[in-house]
């Protein structure tokens, strides 16, 4: 690892010298942040390597979300051991086994005993996907988190500016929420302003859609009338999907509980047993739905022991955001078009004994108010053919806070941040856990914000590298491309850029007072 002496030397008689100046009304005037950005590229050297090893052992070493031990330790483990006490270092934090918390302040000798300190916090996740690794990227959440505090730190203390930093580790970003179990501990109590960043395909700072999981079940005396109930039902909600959801930019995509999935994954593989017809039927049949429509999408069809015939429909898999027509589309549509033949009966092709079928409907729209009308549409197109429909945590949309992305937009475009374009966007692409931080309010008319309980900066960064390999989140290649070194270059300047708003805004009142003017409204 690197050796920590840039920091020690940090604690010298240095800050004597400091041109701390202290007005009449005993305020501290702010420092001269001119030389900020190549403070940050000389934090960045001392601290971007050691922690960007911890990231690619995360990359190399996926635990699903509530299991991220290695992670944790990891991180508690550096934080302890290899940077002593540069850090409050609190593991299994705020009851959570896999959340932990870095904590950090700086005085100067001016600095008055009972000043409270300006705060900013940093996020970090970690969690990977259920039989895809990292493929949505959060070892680079974790390493920009890391990094971004880091490089501040070291940052206040090279400048002399009074502050408090905080990290919080959080898991389960995926499923469990995490955030919002974290949020009702009030574990983002400290700072009024929170940075995250997420890699992606692309650079935008965006809106996150509003998410809930209706999680059915159906169950007959027969196995075959179990999957039959189950895909009624998903021809039920693809009709209503298609013919048009309450909500804006409302979507509904379903997940078969068999084998690896999770509710956020459009599943990459769905095998469909049809008892009752011809190989040849069922070629025909299938290949006459499958089109352009469906992007990526090949089908195998054979004969198996079970009796019937096996289709497998194979597709690239994806982010349940995305609603494209997937494997499990195509065998829905290939329901659709023979399951009122007479004598023809469903199975799981291999898994024929048991009676019941799960299914997970992702449902996501555009604003946090109109999610339960779209749950309702959904419950009442499953209608009486599932046994339980049950919900999961609400996933709340994210807005775009003012203010703050239109500094990182100017800093970006600038040669020491890789002279970046970086859109602010309307497009939701996903849904994120901050959105119970957030906790925005939202004018029932216009949809502006008018209110929010913090500030979550959370940018959007491309690590996809020009003319390389590219794949968007959920998609299994998305794990190669969070393991670039393309994308931990990206990561470091998106956290160097994270860690010049976050100094400028500890050293400067009047900017954290534009940054937080949304607060308490
Ligand atoms: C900023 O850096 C320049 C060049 O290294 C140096 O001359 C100047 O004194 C620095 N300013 C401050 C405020 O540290
Ligand atoms: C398929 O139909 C045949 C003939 O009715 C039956 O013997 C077999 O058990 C069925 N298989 C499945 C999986 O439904
Ligand atoms: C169904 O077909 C797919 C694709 O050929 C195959 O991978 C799978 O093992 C088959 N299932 C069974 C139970 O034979
Ligand atoms: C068999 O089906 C059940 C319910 O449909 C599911 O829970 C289980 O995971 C399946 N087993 C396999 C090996 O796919
Ligand atoms: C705060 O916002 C006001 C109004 O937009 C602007 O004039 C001022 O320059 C901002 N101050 C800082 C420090 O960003």
């Amino acid at each position: 690892m690197q050796g920590s002496n840039f920091a020690k030397t940090m604690h010298s008689p240095f800050f004597s010298a400091l041109a701390l100046i202290t007005s009449a009304a005993g305020l501290a005037l702010a420092a001269d942040v001119s030389n900020l950005s190549s403070c940050l590229k000389t934090a960045s050297a001392n601290v971007f390597p050691g922690l960007k090893e911890i990231a690619i052992d995360v990359w190399k070493n996926p635990e699903i979300g509530l299991d991220e031990h290695h992670a944790h330790n990891l991180v508690v483990d550096y934080f302890t051991h290899v940077r002593p006490g540069e850090w409050k270092v609190t593991p299994h934090a705020y009851g959570m086994p896999t959340a932990w918390k870095l904590e950090f302040e700086f005085r100067t000798p001016a600095t008055p005993p009972n000043a409270k300190l300006p705060v900013i916090g940093f996020m970090a996740e970690y969690d990977a996907l259920v039989g895809i690794g990292h493929a949505c990227g959060h070892n680079q959440i974790l390493l920009n988190g890391l990094a971004a505090a880091s490089m501040t730190r070291q940052a206040l203390i090279k400048l002399g500016i009074p502050a408090r930093v905080v990290v919080i580790g959080t898991p389960d970003e995926e499923n469990g929420a995490g955030k919002c179990q974290l949020q009702k501990t009030n574990a983002f109590k400290d700072a009024d302003v929170w940075f995250m960043a997420h890699p992606t395909s692309a650079n935008a700072i965006q809106p996150m859609n509003a998410r809930i999981n209706a999680l059915t079940d159906f169950k007959a005396a027969t196995h075959q009338e179990a999957v039959r109930k189950a895909y009624e039902a998903l021809v039920a909600v693809r009709d209503l999907a298609t013919g048009g959801l309450p909500g804006t930019s409302s979507s509904v995509v379903p997940v078969e509980e068999v084998g690896m999935f999770e509710c956020n994954v459009v599943q990459g593989e769905i095998s469909l047993g049809i008892n009752g017809t011809s190989l040849e039927t069922v070629q025909q049949i299938v290949s006459s739905i499958l089109d352009t429509t469906y992007p990526g999408v090949s089908f195998t069809a054979a004969y198996d022991n079970d009796g019937g015939v096996n289709l497998t429909a194979i597709g690239p898999g994806g982010h349940a955001s995305e609603s494209t027509k997937g494997p499990l589309v195509l065998t829905i549509e290939t329901f659709r078009a023979l399951s009122s033949q007479d004598g023809i009966s469903f199975y799981l092709p291999g898994n024929t004994t048991l009676g019941e079928l799960g299914i997970i409907f992702d449902i996501r729209s555009r604003y946090t108010r109109d999610l339960n009308s779209v749950f309702d549409a959904v419950k009442a197109a499953v209608g009486t053919k599932a046994d339980t429909i049950e919900t999961d945590t609400v996933y709340p949309a994210l807005e775009i806070t003012p203010f703050l992305p239109g500094l990182f937009t100017n800093l970006v475009k600038t040669p020491d941040f890789g002279s970046q374009t970086w859109p602010i966007s309307t497009f939701a692409p996903a849904s994120t856990d901050a959105g119970c931080i957030q906790n925005a309010v939202v004018d029932p008319a216009t949809h502006a914000l008018v209110g929010a309980d913090k500030v979550i900066f959370h940018p959007n960064f491309n690590i996809c590298a020009p003319g390389g390999q590219c794949a968007f989140n959920h998609e299994p290649a998305f794990h190669d491309v969070a393991g670039t070194e393309y994308s931990y270059g990206q990561t470091e300047i998106v956290a160097r850029a994270l860690a010049y708003l976050a100094v400028e805004l500890l050293n400067d009142p009047a900017m954290m007072a534009n940054a937080t003017a949304i607060l308490g409204k």
